[in-house]
């Protein structure tokens, strides 16, 4: 039977550290599914749908890999309607893991049937975020080696932008 891991975030944008833990996952699981979280509290940079396509552009080397989104809706009820075994969340330090023990416990209040999985990163992405990616690409701070050159791309062409806009 085939082992389905589901991989959520918001990935805004998706990072090496996010990768690092993908890949990791993707050694365990036959497949996996990285989901994206429209979270409406969440203002993100990147739209749903360019965060779908950079997502996608990277893990679809990998078998068994694809990216999904999660318009509204519990996790916890993806997670069933796709038969996954397991729901994979990246830790980096020890801070992380009051929310991920929070949330891990209530998917499993929602969804007995689905196991939340902590993978930790290699250790050179533990101070990796999206929010930091986010800020010093915006202030035009190399971020090379934190994403892929797809996301990294992008984040130049976003920036551009923002700060051809801000000129006018
Ligand atoms: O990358 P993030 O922002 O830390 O991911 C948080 C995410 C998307 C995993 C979490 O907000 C989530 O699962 N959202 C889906 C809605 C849901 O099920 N919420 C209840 C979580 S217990």
């Amino acid at each position: 039977m085939t082992q389905i891991a589901i991989y959520p975030g918001t990935f805004d944008p998706f990072t090496n550290g996010h990768l690092d833990v993908f890949e990791r996952a993707s050694n365990i699981f036959d497949s996996v599914v990285v989901v994206i979280a429209e979270n409406s509290r969440k203002n993100t940079l990147f739209s749903v749908d360019e965060r779908r396509e950079m997502i996608e552009k990277i893990i679809c080397r990998y078998p068994g890999a694809r990216v999904e989104v999660l318009h509204d809706g519990l996790l916890a009820d993806y997670a069933r309607q796709v038969g996954a075994k397991a729901i994979v969340r990246g830790v980096r330090q020890v801070k992380d893991f009051e929310y991920e023990f929070q949330m891990s416990l209530l998917n499993r209040q929602l969804n007995p049937d689905v196991t939340t999985v902590f993978l930790m990163p290699n250790v050179k992405y533990t101070y990796v975020a999206s929010s930091i990616i986010r800020e010093v690409a915006m202030l035009g701070g190399d971020v090379h080696n934190f994403v892929h050159p797809n996301v990294l791309e992008k984040l130049h062409e976003k920036y551009n932008v923002c700060k051809g806009q801000s000129n006018t």
